[in-house]
């Protein structure tokens, strides 16, 4: 563990002035090569964390960490560092790896209840956990379907044509200002109801808001984040009153609707709620498109690759995303003991997979440095993952694919023409301005004006003024994990995973999912539960917890045993028996129960079509209940009958 103290003036867990590295390291001694690898991974975070060179150009410090310490225990984030992509993959799909956002701002900013703009982000979908999270998740999921997504297709290219238009006529101007901003808050402002005239605001205002996702955001920065915060209450309030008078044909109109018949989604709610879907439907995307820009700018000959072969633009969107992300950093927090790679994250631990080291380690990806639109599978995981996965995935890929199959279509030479400074933040990466020359034919490559500081595609392995170790040292102190202590779920089949949190659940109840009162009231409201009591369904949300499968990912398999069976709350699955696709599956289903009712091993193999949000039950507690109690077995034997035309026999 990595361990050092910083002056009092020099670092403040809300807020970080800037001594010099050189400051900041006198007197530390480097005695042993453990010690070197310890102060190199250190000088990595540091200029990470503290520095807006550091900032500016992170993936060297990145593989600094990496190399040195995959897992490392951070001072300045008062957590874990994650570098490793399976490290990361891991802990997001983890179950028990919680967002936590009480105990994690507690531990970040303790003042955080007087700064408006976090103490409102308590309640937002994006920091909850349990039902209430997958609550809000449910009520909003279906417009951001891959499905739907096509349906707007059409839309969002009218939109980049029109964009194209002045930027043709004018010969290029700044990327962001003229497309990487309006387009995604066009596409997400009319999907919301947010009338045109009002969206041009939101950039800065939004800019200020995202602030308080940084680990080190300052007290001016959050100072500024409040004031934003008031400016965005008060225009979604007024906008929330005025679509209850008048409803439109838009995604707040309809909540409207399900906040009124059934009372739960309260004012507050729909106002966070919107302001959330708003603010990361264009600012994480307005910031790839600036992004990927950059990086096809340094990268000209994949721009004519692009060119020469488009059935490459339906790939390119995951290659940008690894390449250089929006997202850098993700949060979460132990919510029991959690074992990776032999470190244990105790309870209440702050883990902070860096999804943008990540994404270049060489251990999953050639070259991981190079941007190459011709790799395939690539996996990036700038949209999270497990129960926090990105809704807006889909959108955001499909706007960029059309983004730059318009751009590189029309503009036969795209050149920078002059500086393209990154923003000073590391959580959420993009470049301010991004100042272009387009012209629609190829004319001679004019010599490239000296980017270096925002274009480098492949940086030095080291620090200039970081130690250099001669050998790392991969795994520098791992206390040995505790016997009882249950590693990270495993990134391919996870079925002995499930089995054994299953037991172990079973003999100590506890979910991560949830109070037990809430848990239950999720199935209640499932028909499949439809004939169980209250007490019926405690006992079954007693032991229940969340759990996230990938597209693929397979919930069950034919003829296996299995301690759960799987309440869908998001995304679809195909259900096969013998090889045979015999029904599609989606949200309110219940999979893998049929086994269970029939005291049978499963009868069919289930395997995720989307990203999937399920809660698992136990099969033995739903085996007792259907044994015990008739009207819960009726409400199963219809769903099943209707499903399947047929019900399970007797036990
Ligand atoms: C390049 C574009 C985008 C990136 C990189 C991105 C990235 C992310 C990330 C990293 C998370 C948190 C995941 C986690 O903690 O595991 C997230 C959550 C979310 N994103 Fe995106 N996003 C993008 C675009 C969008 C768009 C277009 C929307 C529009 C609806 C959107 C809506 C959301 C919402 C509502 C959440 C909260 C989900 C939850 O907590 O359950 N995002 N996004």
């Amino acid at each position: 563990m990595t361990s050092y103290t910083l002056s009092p003036e020099g670092i403040t867990p809300w807020g970080v002035t800037t001594p010099s590295l050189a400051a900041w390291r006198k007197g530390r001694p480097m005695t042993d090569t453990a010690t070197q690898v310890e102060e190199a991974a250190a000088a990595a975070e540091f200029q990470l964390l503290v520095t807006p060179e550091g900032r500016a150009d992170p993936y060297r410090h990145y593989d600094t960490l990496r190399e040195m310490a995959p897992i490392h225990r951070s001072v300045l984030a008062n957590g874990w560092l994650l570098t490793r992509y399976a490290d990361c993959h891991a802990v997001l799909r983890d179950p028990r790896m919680v967002r936590g956002f009480v105990p994690a701002m507690d531990a970040r900013f303790p003042d955080w209840r007087d700064h408006l703009a976090i103490a409102r982000s308590e309640r937002s979908m994006l920091n909850l956990d349990g039902p209430d999270h997958v609550r809000l998740r449910k009520l909003v999921v279906k417009t951001f379907t891959p499905r739907s997504v096509e349906q707007l297709r059409p839309r969002m290219e009218v939109f980049v044509d029109e964009l194209l238009e002045p930027l043709a006529a004018s010969g290029g101007g700044d990327i962001m200002e003229a497309l990487a901003f309006p387009l995604p808050v066009r596409v997400i402002g009319e999907l919301l109801g947010i009338p045109e005239q009002d969206q041009a605001p939101f950039r800065s205002l939004v800019q200020k808001l995202t602030a308080i996702f940084e680990i080190t955001a300052t007290p001016e920065m959050l100072k500024d984040a409040d004031g934003a915060q008031r400016e965005s209450d008060a225009y979604f309030s007024d906008l929330i009153d005025t679509k209850r008078a008048r409803p439109g044909n838009d995604l707040l109109s309809r909540l409207l609707t399900t906040e009124d018949s059934d009372g739960r989604l309260t004012s507050g709610e729909l106002r966070t709620l919107a302001q959330l879907l708003f603010a990361a439907g264009f600012e994480t995307t307005t910031n790839l498109v600036g992004n990927a820009m950059l990086g096809l700018l340094a990268h000209p000959e994949q721009m004519d690759i692009l060119r020469a072969r488009p059935e490459l633009y339906s790939t390119l969107p995951n290659e940008l995303l690894r390449y250089d992300g929006t997202v850098q950093v993700v949060g979460r927090c132990a919510a029991e003991p959690v074992e990776v790679d032999g470190v244990v994250f105790e309870a209440g631990d702050l883990v902070f997979p860096i999804v943008g080291a990540g994404n270049r380690d060489p251990a999953m990806y050639d070259n991981p440095h190079a941007l190459d639109v011709t790799r395939q599978d690539v996996r990036p995981l700038t949209f999270g993952g497990g129960l926090h996965f990105c809704i807006g995935a889909a959108l955001a890929k499909a706007e960029t694919e059309i983004v730059f199959r318009k751009l590189l279509e029309r503009f036969g030479t795209i050149e920078l023409v002059g500086e393209a400074p990154y923003r000073d933040r590391l959580t959420l990466r993009g470049p301010s301005v991004v100042p272009v020359a387009l012209a629609a034919h190829r004319t001679a490559p004019s010599p490239r004006r000296s980017t270096a500081s925002t274009l480098r595609a492949v940086p030095p392995a080291h620090l200039a003024d970081e130690p250099v170790v001669a050998s790392a040292q991969k795994t520098p102190h791992r206390p040995s994990p505790a016997p009882d202590v249950m590693p990270v779920r495993p990134a391919v089949d996870d079925s002995t995973w499930r089995t054994e949190y299953r037991t172990r659940l079973e003999q100590t109840p506890g979910t991560v999912g949830g109070d037990v009162a809430s848990v239950a009231a999720l199935l209640g409201r499932v028909p499949f539960f439809a004939g169980c009591g209250p007490a019926e369904l405690d006992d079954l949300a007693a032991t229940a917890y969340p759990i996230a499968f990938e597209t693929d990912e397979t919930l069950c398999v034919e003829g296996a045993e299995s301690l759960e069976c799987y309440v869908i709350a998001e995304g679809e699955a195909a259900v096969l028996i013998g090889g045979d696709e015999i029904a599609t599956v989606g949200a309110d289903d219940v999979v893998g129960e049929r086994g269970p009712l029939l005291g049978a091993l499963r009868t069919a193999t289930v395997v995720a079509r989307s990203h999937m949000l399920t809660y698992a039950v136990s099969r033995d507690r739903l085996q007792r209940l259907v044994n015990e109690s008739a009207s819960a077995r009726a409400s199963m034997e219809k769903v099943l009958g209707r499903r399947f035309g047929t019900s399970p026999a007797p036990p």
